[in-house]
């Protein structure tokens, strides 16, 4: 029997959850019968011991999925009954949200406020916007010269997926990943974040309880170097799709290569530019800048850590934004106080990284203007950090620091500006803030980055698509993009009384 762990949150509600691997719609425990633990990152107490699977249990996940492929889901269930089933998760899903929310910011760290406001909602727009798609992929039909012929295309599912999410935002990683390729017909196994994965287990309840068949969606807890491991080079997977370092991207299109050559979908790091015009709405642009870099106590994929300020207002627009972090330090506590904006980093590990960079940023000879230090007396809290007069290849202005640390640097020419924002090794995001709109349009298309913000950061919908360029990634997740990243297109050639050549 897999076992159960009971969370009891700050509010003082419970819940219980399976802390088992979710195969063929049952919790399991691993072959070998072993657990790990999970931390409350604003305490740094356990909560709960979850099975950890081996090579053994993916090979068991995989199975489940292969056969639930071939015999109920893929082109056995009618398209729209896929969708069907997922807008009962949706729904599903809207009715448990607090608990969910809970769960998430127990588990992660972030504020409950934004945990139940923000991502369990948009864990349901996803899932239902996909829903929306399940019967509505269809190829084309394909005028060629001659007459004899006829051409068409399927978007046929391309079987089992691997997929393997991060522990930044645990549910919406999962949404996004789940939703497009359930859709479209695939199997799943899917490996959550060691250090997050509760609210996935409790999601497991719901998938069951929606009817999505046994084996169609497998999920299981376990650590990349063994069970994502297992997955990226799996014989029998078709596809992985990943969300995590760069260092670990590489690694799973190695294991993708050396393996089956399945299909790799990559959403990577980034290290993106924020660059405010003179002629920006300035508290505007200054609450959003915050935000861009703040928001999840930095831990965003598309977290605008280069902020580039024009400098004819740079003084006035930095007095503003060491306001705003200062009354942002008033509210980095637990995710469960009232005010929270910023939670805690989510592990002692990335908190340790986030530190050594601030370290490495003041050897370097950056200024650090605000913050730096640890926050309270327990817990992996950090405090707003600011640094100016960044060296170019200082570390800090080079590497993902994935924390609550901007990188400030001043602007004249805009030619300058724009080979500056670029000279990265990603390109995520970006963001501008100008009232000038042509202005602002013209140097969001010089950008080298998969999503640019104008006058806003960080804000993403289930109907527009994300992604990087560069080292930031390959392929697109949400929108329309996201389903040719889960299906094989196949050409038919029919013969209408065309002859053979001899
Ligand atoms: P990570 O890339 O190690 O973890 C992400 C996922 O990959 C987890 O599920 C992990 O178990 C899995 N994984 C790890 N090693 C693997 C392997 N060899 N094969 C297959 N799967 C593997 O990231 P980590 O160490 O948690 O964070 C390090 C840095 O990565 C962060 O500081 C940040 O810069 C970046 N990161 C970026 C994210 C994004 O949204 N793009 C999310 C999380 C981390
Ligand atoms: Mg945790």
């Amino acid at each position: 029997m897999a076992g159960k762990a009971t969370l009891s949150f700050p509010t003082g509600e419970k819940s219980t959850i399976s802390t088992g691997l979710f195969i063929d719609n049952k919790f399991v425990p691993a072959l070998d019968g072993k657990t790990f633990g999970v931390v409350n990152p604003s305490t740094g107490e356990e909560i709960a011991q979850v099975s950890e699977a081996s090579a053994k249990d993916i090979d068991v996940a995989v199975k489940s999925a292969r056969k639930a492929f071939k015999e109920v889901w893929g082109e056995k269930t009618p398209a729209s009954q896929r969708g069907k089933i997922l807008m009962r998760l949706a729904d599903l899903v809207e009715q448990n949200n607090d608990e969910l929310a809970r769960i998430e910011s127990l588990d992660n760290g972030k504020p409950f406020s934004i945990s139940s406001t923000f991502d369990v909602p948009s864990v349901a727009a996803n899932i239902r916007y996909f829903a929306g798609w399940a019967d509505k992929n269809h190829g084309k039909t394909i005028e060629v010269d001659t007459q004899s012929d006829f051409h068409y295309t399927r978007h046929e599912p391309i079987g089992v997926c691997g997929q393997i999410i991060p522990w930044n935002f645990p549910l919406l990683m999962f949404a996004w990943k789940i939703a497009p390729a359930l859709a479209t017909g695939n199997t799943v196994v899917l490996k959550t974040a060691e250090q997050t994965p509760l609210s996935a287990l409790k999601m497991c309840e719901l998938i069951a309880e929606a009817g999505v068949p046994p084996g169609v969606l497998n999920v299981v807890s376990g650590f990349g170097p063994v069970a994502g491991a297992a997955i990226a080079s799996h014989m029998d997977i078709d596809k992985v799709a990943f969300t995590g370092s760069t260092l670990v991207g590489r690694n799973i299109m190695k294991a993708a290569a050396s393996s089956n050559l399945k299909k790799v979908t990559l959403e990577l790091g980034g290290k993106s530019p924020t660059i405010v015009c003179d002629d920006a709405d300035l508290d505007n642009a200054v609450s959003w800048a915050t935000c861009g870099i703040l928001m999840n106590s930095g831990q965003v994929c598309c977290a605008g850590s280069r902020l580039f300020v024009q400098d004819t207002i740079y003084d006035k627009f930095m007095e503003k934004l060491q306001e705003k972090f200062t009354m942002i330090k008033g509210m980095t506590k637990d995710g469960f106080a009232k005010d929270s904006f910023q939670g805690p980093q989510v592990s002692q590990l990335q908190f340790d990284r986030i530190m050594e960079h601030i370290e490495t940023g003041k050897k370097e000879g950056a200024t650090l203007r605000q913050g730096g230090n640890r926050h309270g007396d327990k817990g992996y809290f950090i405090e707003p950090t600011i640094f100016e007069n960044v060296p170019v290849d200082a570390k800090i202005n080079r590497e993902e620091i994935f924390g609550p640390v901007l990188v400030v640097n001043k602007w004249k020419d805009e030619e300058e500006l724009i080979a500056r924002a670029n000279d990265t090794l990603y390109g995520l995001a970006a963001a501008v803030h100008t009232t000038h709109i042509r202005k602002g349009i013209e140097i969001a298309h010089k950008l080298q980055a998969g999503t640019v913000w104008i006058n806003q950061h960080n804000m993403l919908n289930p109907q527009v698509p994300f992604g990087g360029f560069k080292a930031s990634g390959i392929g697109r997740e949400l929108g329309e993009y996201a389903l040719a990243n889960y299906t094989n297109v196949k050409a038919v050639h029919l013969a209408l009384g065309r002859q053979p050549p001899i």
